[in-house]
Order: C-alpha cells, then sequence, then structure tokens
C-alpha cells in the first residue's frame, strides 16, 4: 500500500445498500473497491467511503458533496444497479452528471456476462460530474474485480482528459493505456 500524503489521490467509494446501511450484513463491496486500489495504485491515494441506503435523494447528495467538496477525481459506486425497485444508483448518477459514458457500463457487462448470465440485470453506467469521473459498479463483493478489471485500463487518460491529477498504476497489475504523446 502506497502512504497516502497531503497530495494523495482522493477514491471516492460509495457502497449503496439499504441492508449494510442496517447493519444486517456487513459491507465487503466497498472494501472489496479499496482493497483492488491498494493492490494497483503507484500514486498515493486515500479512499473517501460512504455507506448509503438506497435513496436517490442521498445518492445524489453524496455524489455532489463528494464531486464539488472533496474534488474526488474518481468516485465508485456499488450497489443498486438491477431491476429491483429500491435500485436507483444508476438513476442517481446520470441525474449529477453533465456528461454520460455509457462505454463503461458496455463494456463492464459485457465481461461479466462471460461469468455470469444475470450480469445483464445490471444497468450499472458512468458519467462526468465537473471534474470527477463516476463509475457504478454491481453489489455483489465477486462483481468488483471482474468490473473493475474491465475498465481500468482507460482510467487514468479520462481523469488527464479532465485536468485531474496523473494516476499511474503498477504496470505489473494494469496497463493503463495513455495514446502516444499523452
Ligand atoms: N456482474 C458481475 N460481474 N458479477 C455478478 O455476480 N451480478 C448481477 C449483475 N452484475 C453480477 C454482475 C446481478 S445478479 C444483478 S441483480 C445486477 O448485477 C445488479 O446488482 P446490484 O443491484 O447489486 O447492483
Amino acid at each position: 500500500m502506497t502512504t497516502a500524503t497531503k497530495e494523495s489521490i482522493l477514491i471516492g467509494v460509495v457502497t449503496v445498500s439499504d441492508r449494510a446501511r442496517r447493519g444486517v450484513y456487513e459491507d465487503r463491496s466497498g472494501p472489496a473497491i479499496q482493497a483492488v486500489f491498494d493492490e494497483i495504485m503507484r500514486s498515493p491515494w486515500r479512499a473517501e467511503y460512504r455507506l448509503i441506503e438506497d435513496e436517490q435523494p442521498f445518492i445524489e447528495s453524496t455524489l455532489k458533496e463528494l464531486a464539488d467538496q472533496v474534488r474526488c477525481p474518481l468516485i465508485v459506486t456499488t450497489g443498486g444497479t438491477g431491476p429491483a425497485v429500491r435500485d436507483v444508483t444508476p438513476e442517481a448518477t446520470v441525474s449529477v452528471c453533465e456528461k454520460l459514458l455509457p462505454g463503461f457500463g458496455e463494456q463492464m457487462r459485457a465481461v461479466s456476462l462471460q461469468a455470469v448470465p444475470t450480469a445483464i440485470l445490471s444497468r450499472q453506467t458512468a458519467g462526468i460530474r465537473g471534474q470527477s469521473l463516476i463509475i457504478n459498479l454491481p453489489g455483489k463483493p465477486q462483481a468488483i474485480r471482474e468490473c473493475l478489471d474491465a475498465i481500468l485500463p482507460a482510467v487514468p487518460y479520462c481523469i488527464d482528459l479532465l485536468g485531474g491529477p496523473r494516476i499511474e498504476f503498477d504496470p505489473d497489475k494494469v496497463q493503463a493505456f495513455r495514446p502516444r504523446g499523452a
């Protein structure tokens, strides 16, 4: 793990789950996201972790806080992407973002479908609010690694294009792709 400093890159980790929030079970997905970044980040970084219920106004205000006040260049959510009545994370994401990046969701579903047919049930998406890239992941802990592996190579260049900090991954873990000269 890199040592967090004042200049650490802040990564928002937002678990959206009624049951984890009420303590019915422990959140394993938020920590799984943090474990992936612990493993791959070369740049100093720190998680800004939030555990909230499946309520669209809470999700929206959390995403706004992490983007506008905390100024996380990257915010990763987990949970609430499915078809159930209380699954509203994609709606909250779309509502706070100025631009959508549907390719992230498409790629994560394509990769996940090779592992599990119900990956088609996830409406996960991604988008930009200000200088923050917001990415939805499904709530299942085992989905975290699969989904992140599918899209991480494109994340540093996206943050570059938003004018954010230069993110360096351990190249033995994730080969970040930056076009020649970037
Ligand atoms: N993607 C991966 N990689 N692995 C999974 O186990 N579960 C699916 C899908 N995507 C899954 C996955 C299931 S069963 C559901 S219902 C949807 O994600 C939505 O999950 P969520 O509502 O917890 O976000």
